[in-house]
């Protein structure tokens, strides 16, 4: 159809365009909002080297049928991600569905976008079938529909190498870029995406100190504020109700319980869904962090600034403001993650010496020399700079003081995110109470280039939070206490301490600890009926969901036994269980709940277990979950070829749930006749499609 567009339509991304004087348009498919993070880092770049300035743009948004209008001396940039099995995000369904029409109705009437100029960078994972498929697709239809790509599809692996192949594939796009629009590099160079105000008359009540939106600051200085409403935007300051420990040995692998109330909070959630939790970053890196930038004293650190965006369509400041510098640091940028390649050559420039901006330049540019010096040893952003400067890493620190421009780290450190967890409870069991299971990241690296190149330990962000809140929480001494210097329990191979306490979410009151919490949804879910089997796999803490899954049957068995009697279960289907771990005696999450839940699933849920440390094959090798599967096919067989049973894999994506799947193969082919990477594989791919197989895994 003709659509008849208004000036100043806020649909009409091409006026926009016009306006605005901007030759670029960047649209991104994303979901977790990693998609939308490149699109924005292209906007920048292609604003730094050729100053052309682009709006950056969600799909849903905008009337993508103007896609005809866009002039030639323009070009429109995709950056797509490919969610679960092949299938667009959310926001880019629209899209995809508008163009894979036969005959695309664009707003002047033809179904042709000769015109176009194009780029496409999708992101995928390869441990999915369908890598990158929506970015594929989306190019091979732009293609068919008669518009012109710049330089080559690009490809992110989100399991392996997103950043690599993100840098890989930009430079000569960029160059292909200058050549199309007949630009030149030289643009504006390092430009402020940001201006950085320290205030000083500000009311205490309006100061952000980790809160993570308007309502709980409000919240937080005591004011009535609407309950409901929480998610992603607006995080769930939840209590801590109850924690464990489900294992601890010899002190280095610790799996952590957790549970938060729910109560009057109005959030709910089902079995198999994943909760988002927001960490705080461990004291020490703080420290570090300010200590580098010369914000360390009391006075800097409690500064209150106040941070106003230069162009907010191209860049949101990406936390609320003000803040202070301590509150900016441990609550809202990622400060703990491993420092990235394009990170580290920008800030060479902000050197204080020649041969710490060699080094930086070095790690920036040279792939191997920042594999080796940077990610191996799992160096933060602010042990770059210290190594580079040869400070040491150990606290209490007195580190050369960098120079940057706070508004530089604003636009050069990544947003601290939620981490997911599948939740291992079930909300028919515990109707007001959302149960975790974590086992705390802690693992030695590589060594690094600091002074004594010893190998570090280095400590999972968020695990390490939790087991932090469970100890607060329990009353146990902070690990930072252990310790004779709380600063030097990195160094000590003791935990990191966190500032568990404090005025983020109201923490404490009366001995309540809070972490901000929200509920994300997923489709991993039981069939309704009963009287279908299931087959659940999930060594490790893969078996969280399914936790939840037990408990979610237990509460129905306890209602239908109560309304037909203590016969009511006969005719429910098989529940499988099977679980891994190491040792019996050692890391066997929930060992005492299992044969309760047995017995009150009686003749229905079967669990079996697979003790790697414990148990071997005749050939001396490891029993893992494939193969009590393997050795069980003939009785599972039936059950998902006849009985067409649905089947979970929860937990390790690279090595177990594709061995998982080779020996679903074979079963499926011997039962069937006809070879495992064929006829097994049909069946699987089947299953896949008719959500009979369905997987929740994680790298
Ligand atoms: P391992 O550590 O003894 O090798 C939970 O982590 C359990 O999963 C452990 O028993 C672990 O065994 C096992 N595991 C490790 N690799 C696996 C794989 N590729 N497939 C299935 N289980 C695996």
């Amino acid at each position: 159809g003709n659509a008849a567009v208004d000036e100043g339509d806020p649909r009409d991304f091409v006026g926009k365009m016009e306006r605005a004087n901007k030759r670029c348009v960047i649209f991104y498919g994303s979901q977790t909002g990693t998609a939308e993070e490149y699109a924005i880092r292209i906007a920048k770049e292609a604003k730094s080297r050729f100053g052309i300035s682009s709006l950056v743009c969600d799909p849903e948004e905008y009337d993508m049928n103007l896609l005809d209008q866009v002039p030639e001396t323009s070009v429109v940039i995709f950056v797509m991600a490919t969610y679960g099995e092949g299938e667009p995000t959310d926001n880019a369904n629209a899209l995809m569905e508008m163009l894979n029409e036969t005959e695309p109705a664009f707003s002047e009437g033809g179904d042709r976008l000769e015109n176009l100029n194009y780029v496409v960078f999708g992101l995928g994972n390869k441990t999915y079938e369908f890598y990158n498929e929506v970015a594929r697709k989306l190019d091979k239809r732009l293609g068919e529909l008669g518009a012109k790509r710049i330089g080559d599809r690009g490809e992110g692996d989100d399991d392996k190498s997103m950043e690599e192949d993100y840098l890989a594939w930009k430079d000569p796009m960029w160059e292909q870029f200058a050549q199309r629009l007949g630009v030149e590099e030289g643009g504006a160079g390092d430009v402020a995406d940001f201006v950085v105000t320290e205030i000083t008359d500000h009311p205490a009540e309006k100061v952000y100190h980790g809160e993570l939106s308007p309502r709980a600051l409000m919240a937080a200085s005591g004011q009535n504020t609407p309950v409901g409403a929480y998610g992603l935007k607006n995080p769930y300051p939840a209590p801590v109700l109850a924690s464990k420990e489900l294992f601890a040995v010899n002190g280095e692998r610790n799996c952590v319980h957790i549970e938060f109330d729910l109560t009057g909070s109005g959030m709910s959630y089902q079995h198999g869904d994943h909760v988002g939790i927001w960490p705080s970053n461990p004291d020490v890196e703080v420290d570090r962090m300010l200590s580098v930038l010369g914000l360390d004293s009391e006075g800097r650190r409690n500064a209150i600034i106040d941070i106003e965006s230069l162009d907010p369509a191209l860049a949101k400041v990406p936390f609320p403001t003000p803040a202070t510098y301590d509150a900016v640091f441990r609550h809202y940028l990622d400060i703990s993650a491993v420092a990235s390649r394009q990170t580290i050559a920008f800030l060479a420039r902000y050197a204080p010496n020649d041969a710490a901006k060699e080094k930086l330049t070095i790690w920036g540019s040279d792939r191997n020399a920042y594999a080796q010096e940077v990610d191996g040893p799992a160096l933060k952003l602010a042990e770059v700079l210290q190594a580079a400067v040869g400070d040491s890493a150990h606290p209490p620190f007195n580190s050369t003081r960098w120079s940057i421009p706070f508004d530089r780290i604003v636009s050069s450190v990544p947003r601290l995110q939620p981490r997911y967890y599948s939740i291992s409870s079930s909300s028919k069991l515990h109707p007001s109470a959302l149960h975790v299971t974590a086992v705390v990241l802690k693992y030695q690296s590589t060594a690094s280039p600091f002074h004594h190149h010893e190998p570090r330990w280095v400590f999972g962000l968020s695990t390490n939070f939790i087991l932090n809140v469970k100890m607060a929480h329990s009353g146990q001494n902070s690990p930072a206490l252990e310790s004779e210097n709380g600063l030097e329990a990195v160094t000590m191979k003791k935990l990191p301490s966190y500032k568990i306490a404090g005025p983020r979410n109201n923490y404490v009151k009366e001995n309540v600890y809070k972490v901000p919490i929200h509920v994300r949804r997923s489709t991993f879910r039981l069939p309704t009926s009963p009287k279908v089997p299931i087959i659940m796999i999930g060594p490790g803490t893969g078996v969280a969901p399914f936790r939840g899954f037990v408990q979610e049957r237990v509460a129905l068995a306890r209602k239908a036994i109560e309304k037909n009697g203590p016969d009511a279960l006969k005719d429910w289907a098989p529940m499988y269980l099977f679980y891994g771990c190491r040792k019996s005696t050692e890391d066997f999450l929930y060992k005492d709940e299992w044969p309760d839940y047995e017995k009150e699933l009686k003749g229905v849920f079967r669990m079996k277990t697979a003790f790697s440390r414990e148990m071997t094959k005749p050939d001396g090798s490891k029993v893992y979950v494939q193969d009590l599967i393997h050795g069980m096919r003939s009785e599972l067989a039936p059950l998902i070829l006849e009985k067409r049973a649905y089947i979970y894999i929860c937990g390790d994506a690279k090595s177990m749930s594709k061995s998982v799947e080779e020996k679903l193969m074979n079963m499926l082919a011997e039962a069937k006749g006809g070879k495992p990477e064929v006829e097994g594989a049909k069946e699987l791919k089947m299953l896949k499609e008719r959500n009979r197989l369905m997987t929740d895994v994680w790298s």
